[in-house]
């Protein structure tokens, strides 16, 4: 089981892809260089990032043609009524010198602005040519399946926070059942305990591996699941793409995935939505704004 990568709705997005939050400037250029010269060929970046003028110099830096790149961006939650979001897309344009990108996404549902106008936007940026793909990320079951509802384009994926301290049973089954993939941020839960304790410990030396690249073997490992890790340290960035000469046991990827229980989750906000219950087989029912057609 060696699939580099994942097919939804005709995207063909690869299973490692780079995460740039918090790199910037000549910084992140050199890393997104390194990261493709690496193998990576999928890139993930947003509008709040402040980084997509750099991230677009360090692809047109490196030795892959951008057609080869797999590239996303986001529209921040306060640019989701229908003129602010084509002008942010647009501008993340303009910031990354591409014509357009592989993946659009929301970044954050609102709390304000109608869903519908917002999917009507995320199609019509499509319809414009900004972006091949589309799809949103933060979204609970609930929001998720009337995002799919409202929208004429198909919706590819659902980037959420995932690692194995947080489990998303939920979130995996709803996507599985709307054949979305489920992108993994913060796929590594910023290294820390999860990489001391077992099983990852145990397995990293049974393989010969680092712990990292046991908790991404296990996130690709997943149907239809892409983790996009981040480091600054050039030498992990090449071993972070390492990671499909080996498989782990069906009951190996249920012991990590049993570290799911302690979710801990690391990015939450006051503008984050109602999370989905943990290990839950169906989807939440809470809508976000009750009063958003
Ligand atoms: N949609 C959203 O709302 C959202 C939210 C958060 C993140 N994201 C995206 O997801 C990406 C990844 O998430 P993240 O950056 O928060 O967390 P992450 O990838 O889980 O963890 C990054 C941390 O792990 C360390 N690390 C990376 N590779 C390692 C390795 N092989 N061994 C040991 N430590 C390693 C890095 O340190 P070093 O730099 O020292 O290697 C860094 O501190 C982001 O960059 C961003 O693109 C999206």
């Amino acid at each position: 089981m060696n699939k580099t990568t994942v097919n939804t709705h005709g995207a063909i997005i690869p299973t490692i892809g780079f995460g740039t939050w918090t790199l910037r400037d000549q910084q992140a250029s050199q890393l997104v260089k390194h990261a493709i010269d690496c193998g990576y060929r999928h890139i993930d970046t947003a509008a709040m990032y402040d980084n997509e003028q750099a991230v677009g110099a360090g692809i047109r830096a490196s030795s892959t043609a951008r057609e080869n790149i797999f590239l996303t961006t986001k529209v921040w939650h306060t640019n989701l009524a229908e003129s602010d979001f084509l002008h942010s897309v647009e501008a993340s344009l303009k910031r990354l010198d591409v014509d357009h990108v592989d993946l659009l996404l929301v970044h954050w549902p609102s709390k304000t602005t109608p869903l519908a106008e917002t999917i009507g936007a995320l199609n019509k940026a499509a319809a414009m040519g900004h972006t091949t793909h589309i799809g949103v990320s933060n979204f609970n079951a609930a929001l998720l399946t009337e995002a799919v509802q409202l929208s004429e384009r198909p919706l590819v994926c659902n980037q959420i926070e995932y690692h194995p301290m947080l489990s998303q049973n939920t979130m995996l089954n709803t996507s599985r059942q709307l054949h979305m993939a489920v992108v993994s941020y913060c796929p590594l839960c910023r290294g820390g305990e999860l990489f001391s304790g077992n099983p990852v410990a145990m397995l990293a030396q049974k393989y010969g591996k680092s712990p990292a690249q046991i908790v991404l073997r296990w996130q690709v490992q997943q149907d239809n699941v892409i983790a996009i890790p981040r480091s600054t340290n050039t030498e992990r960035i090449a071993q972070n793409i390492e990671i499909y000469d080996f498989e782990l046991s069906v009951e190996e990827m249920q012991a990590i995935s049993a570290l799911g229980s302690h979710q801990k989750r690391l990015c939450d906000f006051d503008f984050s939505p109602q999370w989905d219950l943990p290990g839950s087989k169906t989807p939440g029912t809470r809508r976000l704004n009750p009063q958003a057609p």
